[in-house]
């Protein structure tokens, strides 16, 4: 068997199109302009290539951005006293403030101070408990797009057994969640497996959708594929120079029915749902949030 490609490029371009058009009749009917203000601390070459993306892909939807960028000598007070500004400045509908954080700055102090409603990744506990209650007020970006990518591509979830591989806050916990939640492209039976896990291989070869989130590069071998398994990767791993996922690509491509590339399957529709989270911010600003 040989998978066929979940172009990830051509979904999130599709659906940017159509935010595009969204954005532009809520800035006619309202005169607001959805804003992101993206913060960026220090001089992380990839991070600094992930919010250039995301400032490019603002523009192209009529999504104005703001960045502000703190050098990595910054104190955590110093941190927060510009997240308190961008939660007070009514201009600002969505904040972001990209990880990870110079080690003498904890994350977690930084990402509570964002004001959960213009918490555009939904690290806030508020929102992860909305999102974790099945009402959730923004969706995680990249757990939401990998489910807009299933749904896209007609894959069936509501009866599989789907295993998430890795347990991070960003993607693995929330994805796991919204996998298990009733819905479109949820209603999954659902394992978490992680380091500590035992017995990986055969827990893996029994999921009819895996998604691997765990940081190593090419670790999901084609051994531990059901035949016709659907295998998302949301691995972006540097090896040489060359990006490539959690996945051993060619081989697993051979055993799975469908497969997301690195790059070009999920990355793109991580900025996509930003996009999303961003005039759904927006909406909540004014009051205009159509709850579905
Ligand atoms: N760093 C890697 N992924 C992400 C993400 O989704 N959001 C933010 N803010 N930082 C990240």
């Amino acid at each position: 068997m040989t998978a066929a490609i979940i172009d990830g490029k051509a979904v999130a371009a599709d659906l940017r199109l159509k935010l595009a058009d969204e954005v532009s009749e809520f800035t006619r009917t309202t005169n607001v302009q959805p804003h992101l203000a993206a913060i960026l601390v220090g001089e992380d070459p990839a991070s600094a290539v992930y919010v250039r993306n995301k400032q490019k892909a603002c523009d192209k939807s009529g999504i104005r951005s703001t960045l502000h960028r703190l050098p990595d000598v910054i104190t955590e007070d110093g941190l927060l006293v510009l997240i308190h500004q961008l939660n007070n400045d009514p201009s600002v509908h969505g904040i972001l403030v990209q990880l990870p954080l110079p080690a003498h700055i904890r994350e977690q102090v930084v990402l509570d101070a964002v004001t959960p409603l213009k918490d555009v990744d939904c690290f806030h506990p508020e929102n992860v408990g909305l999102m974790v209650q099945g009402r959730p007020r923004f969706l995680p970006c990249t757990p939401h797009g990998v489910q807009q990518l299933l749904l896209t591509s007609g894959i069936q979830v509501a009866g599989s057994y789907a295993v998430v591989l890795g347990r991070s806050e960003i993607v693995g916990k929330p994805m796991a969640m919204m996998l298990v939640q009733r819905g479109a492209a949820a209603d999954a039976t659902v394992t978490v497996c992680h380091s500590r896990t035992k017995n990986l291989a055969d827990i893996t070869r029994q999921a009819d959708i895996i998604v691997a989130a765990i940081g190593k590069p090419r670790f999901v071998t084609a051994d531990m594929i059901k035949p016709g398994a659907v295998v998302i990767d949301v691995g972006i791993n540097r090896v040489e120079d060359k990006l490539v996922g959690d996945v051993d690509y060619g081989p697993v491509s051979e055993v799975a029915s469908a497969i997301t590339p690195v790059p070009g399957g999920v990355g793109p529709m991580t900025i996509a749902m930003l996009l999303q989270n961003t005039l759904t911010a927006a909406r909540l600003s004014v009051g205009r949030e159509v709850h579905g």
